[in-house]
Order: structure tokens, then sequence, then C-alpha cells
């Protein structure tokens, strides 16, 4: 399978959530042979869109001159597209959130109806993409924190798509955390096999990954024993 990987994280190999996204990047490459390519957004030369619709009439072509060119291209060519991201306000990382922006020239401006709401019509086949999302947040509750992330996610990507949340994600840059984030490594390895072999993840699994490693209380007065 080619994998394109688009790091949101501004601190590239040192980021918190890239320790799941590898392990569960070695699930897939244990459970068959994957082609990957990570591509750390911060350090492209990627625009803003500027809103302008030219591409969308265009046939797919925008007007700015940058990497976002070969990142399309690169999109386009693979079979899974994972965006990798700390949560930052609610959302992605504002230079990943340029990088979707400037999918724009994938689709026309012709709309469709697809169940109770609209889509552009594609002018590109993106049809064999399917997309992932791994994300992981500094505070101990997922509730009332993925939630628009998610849902950003879902709406961009309606079909295919899996997300992976993944809170208290700074223990897993602490070396003396290692034995709560090891055993939750191996569970996202787990889920990177499985998802390899069948494109989806057990429920429980998916369940576990995504729970807080230590008790909310427990973590929030590490984190404040520290300020
Ligand atoms: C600007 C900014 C906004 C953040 N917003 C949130 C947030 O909304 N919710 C949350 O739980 N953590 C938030 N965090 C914490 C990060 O998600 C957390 O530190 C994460 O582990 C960083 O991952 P990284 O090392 O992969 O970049 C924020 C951090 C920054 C710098």
């Amino acid at each position: 399978m080619r994998i394109l990987v688009l790091n949101g994280s501004p601190k590239r190999d040192k980021s918190d959530v890239m320790h799941v996204t590898s392990a569960f990047l070695e699930g897939m490459k244990e459970a068959g042979t994957q082609e990957i390519e990570i591509i750390n957004v911060i350090d492209r030369h990627i625009e803003y869109c500027t809103g302008c619709f030219s591409c969308m009439h265009n046939g797919g072509t925008c007007f700015i001159e940058d990497d976002m060119k070969e990142v399309l291209e690169k999109i386009l060519e693979s079979d899974l597209l994972l965006l990798s991201f700390p949560l930052y306000c609610y959302g992605m990382p504002a230079p990943l959130k340029a990088v979707i922006d400037r999918v724009l020239p994938l689709s026309s401006m012709a709309m469709t109806k697809v169940g109770d709401r609209y889509d552009h019509v594609a002018q590109a086949d993106f049809s064999r993409l399917s997309y992932l999302m791994i994300s992981g947040c500094g505070f101990p509750n997922s509730r009332h924190n993925f939630e628009p992330a998610v849902e950003q996610f879902k709406l961009m990507f309606p079909v295919e798509h899996t997300c992976i949340t993944v809170p208290e994600s700074p223990m897993f840059s602490a070396p003396e955390a290692a034995p709560v984030t090891e055993p939750r490594l191996q569970l996202v390895k787990e889920a990177g096999r499985q998802y390899a072999a069948a494109r989806t993840i057990d429920e429980a699994l998916m369940e576990a990954i995504c729970s807080p490693m230590i008790p909310e209380e427990v973590y929030a007065s590490i984190v404040n024993s520290g300020v």
C-alpha cells in the first residue's frame, strides 16, 4: 500500500503524536509491504488558499507556485492519506489546515446532494484513497476536546475514514512513562496490523487505544506538580 503521512506537528520527528503514528505504521509493515512517505508539513512552502475558486473552474490548477502541487500529486498517487497531528485549539494545527484548504483543486464547483448534505463533484480521481487521522492531545479528556477535529475530518473525507484519538499524548515523549506508554503502543501496533489486513480496527481495541493511559486526575496532578 502507498501511504502518504502528513505530519502536522511543528515538532517534526520530536512529535508526541508521531510515536503513535510510527507504532501504527510498524504494525502495518508487519502485516505486509508498505511504501511510506512522511512529509513534515512545517518544512514545506505552502501558501494559504486565497479563496479565488479558479482551481474549481479550470479543471484543477491552482495559480500559486509552491510545494502544494507536489503534495497534491503525492496524494493522488497514494492509497492511504494519513494525517498525524496534535490537537491545537480543538482542531488541526494551522500549517496542516493550510494544506487541507489547498486540496480544493481536486473538486469542481459543481455540487451534488450526498445523503442529507451537499458536496462538491470531484475533478480528479481519488476514489481509491482511504483516510486515517491519528491525533493526540495534552488534556486527559477526549470528550469536549477531539469532537471538532474528528467531525471536520469525517466531513472532509466522507468515505473510508478512520479516526484514532489519543489523550495524554505528551506522555509518549516522556521516557519515565514507558511502563504505560509501551503497552499502549503495542495496542496501536496491533491496530496497524488489523488496518493493513482489512482496513478496519476492532471496536474494543479502538476504545482501549483512545482511552486515557492513567486516570485523568493522576495525569492532571502530575502536570500541575510541574508548573
Ligand atoms: C497552540 C496549542 C494548542 C493546543 N490545544 C489543545 C487542545 O485544544 N486540547 C488539548 O487537549 N491539547 C491541546 N494542546 C496540547 C497538544 O495537543 C499536546 O501537547 C500534544 O501532545 C502535542 O503533540 P506533538 O508533540 O505531536 O506536537 C495544544 C498545544 C498547543 C501548542
